[in-house]
């Protein structure tokens, strides 16, 4: 009976939406797991993997502001890298870690410019960990690149596993709604995420223990120049990993639900990053739910922050071609 069920999920995944079959990340059909950090033997280098996986699932206790040695205090908040790189970064769909060391060096958007792996991770320590970022050379950051390479091993570059990322489940055509997603947060998120997404901690505050379950705003988040912080993103990791435990082949919120509690998170207080404007110099690359302008368009912030994203969409397709059909004098 389970097998002909998971068969029947599998089919439907395989054969039903193009949004499925994207999601199963279809472009390779060889099977692929990650390597296991458990089989390695006890050598300088394989220390030095197990030492990022450590730096992944308990971040607070190598980098985070509770340090007693305050030159190792790099990230701002308690959060581990593994509150969102889910299972130390190899649960598909839970923004995996695996199988992307070899598409970096990478263009991003947000730097308008070719990054390499350590300056990718240094982002998500000044946006996600709300931190200062590590040096290039420091022993974290070797250690965390020596794991990311490590679950990427044998992975050539331009290969696209299946499970990266959050998933992409449809969108609604209106406004995701922050007040319907207070009485989702109420039903579903609050006995972990607790009163006020204050999240539960490990131990007594400023141990530098982290969190049993993490924050969701407030001062010890992420900042608002996180992905986190972008409601597609919000939306799509909630779905395919929240209540703690489920995973994509088995959401237990509706695509609705998710919009609306994800709206609710990103309209809630958190630290504000300096100079967010300077991101995506490209503003027609910007992502259309990056909750902060400027924008190419004259969207207000309210519509990028919640949504609904198909007129956004269809506008700025509309500048592009616009500008396309500007000719350069310079060109004969
Ligand atoms: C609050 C959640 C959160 C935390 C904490 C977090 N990240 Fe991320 N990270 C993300 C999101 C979301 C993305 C994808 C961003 C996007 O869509 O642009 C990402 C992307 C990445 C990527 C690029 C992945 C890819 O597919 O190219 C790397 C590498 C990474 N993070 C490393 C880290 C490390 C190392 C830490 C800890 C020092 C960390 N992250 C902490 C949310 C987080
Ligand atoms: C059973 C407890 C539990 C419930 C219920 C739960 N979560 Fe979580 N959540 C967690 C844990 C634990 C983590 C961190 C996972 C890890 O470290 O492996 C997490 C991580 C997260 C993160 C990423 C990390 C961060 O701090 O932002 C988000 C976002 C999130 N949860 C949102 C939600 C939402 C929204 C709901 C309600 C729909 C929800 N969760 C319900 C336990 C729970």
């Amino acid at each position: 009976m389970r097998n002909a069920l998971a068969a029947a999920a599998l089919f439907a995944l395989l054969f039903s939406a193009p949004v499925a079959a994207e999601e199963l990340g279809a472009t390779s059909a060889k099977f692929w797991s990650a390597p296991s950090v458990d089989a390695l033997p006890y050598d300088a280098h394989s220390r030095l993997i197990r030492h990022g996986r450590d730096l992944i699932t308990a971040t607070y206790s190598h980098i985070g502001p509770d340090m007693p040695d305050r030159a190792q205090r790099f990230a701002g908040n308690n959060l581990a890298c593994g509150n969102c790189h889910l299972h130390a970064g190899v649960k598909k769909f839970g923004l995996p870690l695996f199988g992307l060391a070899a598409d970096f060096p990478a263009y991003s958007a947000r730097a308008g410019a070719e990054i390499t792996l350590q300056e990718r991770i240094n982002s998500c320590m000044t946006r996600s960990m709300n931190g200062r970022p590590l040096p290039i050379s420091s022993d974290p950051m070797r250690a965390i690149v020596a794991y990311i390479q490590f679950l990427s091993k044998g992975v050539r570059r331009g290969e696209k596993l299946s499970g990266l990322g959050a998933g992409t489940m449809p969108e609604l055509d209106r406004a995701a709604d922050p007040a319907r997603g207070r009485d989702i947060y109420q039903a579903r998120c609050i006995d972990c995420h607790n009163v006020d997404g204050a999240g539960v901690q490990n131990s007594l505050p400023g141990l530098g223990a982290g969190y049993a379950f993490p924050p969701l705003w407030g001062s010890d988040s992420f900042n608002d120049g996180a992905g986190m912080a972008r409601l597609i993103t919000a939306a799509n990791f909630i779905h395919s990993n929240m209540p703690d435990g489920v995973d994509y082949l088995h959401p237990r919120l509706s695509v609705e639900d998710a919009w609306d509690v994800a709206a609710l998170m990103v309209s809630k207080p958190r630290p504000h990053r300096a100079n967010l404007e300077k991101d995506y110099p490209d503003l027609l690359k910007k992502p259309v739910d990056a909750p902060y302008g400027p924008y190419a368009d004259s969207f207000s912030e309210e519509q990028h922050k919640f949504g609904p994203y198909g007129p956004i969409r269809a506008k700025l397709k509309e500048i592009e071609k616009e500008k396309g059909e500007v000719k350069n004098p310079n060109v004969k």
